[in-house]
């Protein structure tokens, strides 16, 4: 097999496909939401999640103010919801307002859920780092919740789910079990 090399610019192209994630940042009038592939899982105990955003995104001083996130899984039925919140900046328009999504209380921070997405992982910042054009906001997970439909007993079941995977702003969905 013939390997290629990619030039400069497509550097992370061929990592694997990540899970979107849309967080909810902000209390009250300021709430807001943002699409995000810069996610990851970072430790169990205690139970820490990361969040690469960019500076210049209204969201970061949202999160910067308030000290907390949502991180809302969403499914490939809300995909073109989940897409507008990331080519829109809430400082110019109100995404739950133009997307229909809908806000939840949270259990344990002030910011919102996002009621159309299956699960959620409410957030208290515990550190944050900049690495290269983004910061890393790393959270402490305070509660976790889902809907009772995706899930076998405390076990998400993907098949049910349907999260949303990308490449290149192109999204899929898990369709098979090996
Ligand atoms: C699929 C997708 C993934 C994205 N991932 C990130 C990300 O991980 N970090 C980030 O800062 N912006 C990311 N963005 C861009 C922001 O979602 C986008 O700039 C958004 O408009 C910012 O909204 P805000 O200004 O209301 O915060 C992504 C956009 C899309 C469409």
């Amino acid at each position: 097999m013939t390997k290629i090399e990619l030039p400069e610019n497509r550097r992370l192209q061929v990592g694997p496909t990540g899970s979107i994630v849309l967080v909810s940042c902000g209390e009250g009038d300021e709430a807001n939401i943002i699409t995000v592939g810069m996610y990851m899982p970072i430790s169990v105990r205690p139970p820490l999640v990361c969040i690469g955003i960019a500076p210049q995104r209204y969201s970061h001083q949202l999160i910067e103010k308030t000290g907390e996130f949502v991180v809302n899984s969403p499914s490939i039925s809300i995909e073109k919801e989940m897409h507008y919140c990331g080519v829109s900046s809430g400082r110019k328009v109100n995404k739950w307002k133009e997307t229909g999504l809908t806000q939840l209380p949270s259990l344990k921070v002030k910011i919102p859920r996002i009621k159309e997405c299956f699960g959620h992982l409410e957030c208290k910042v515990v550190k944050a780092y900049t690495v290269g054009d983004h910061t890393l906001f790393i959270g402490e997970v305070v509660a976790t919740s889902a809907d009772e439909e995706v899930m076998n007993g405390d076990t998400l079941n993907p098949m049910k789910a349907r999260p949303i995977v990308q490449k290149n702003h192109v999204y899929f969905t898990v369709t098979d079990q090996k």
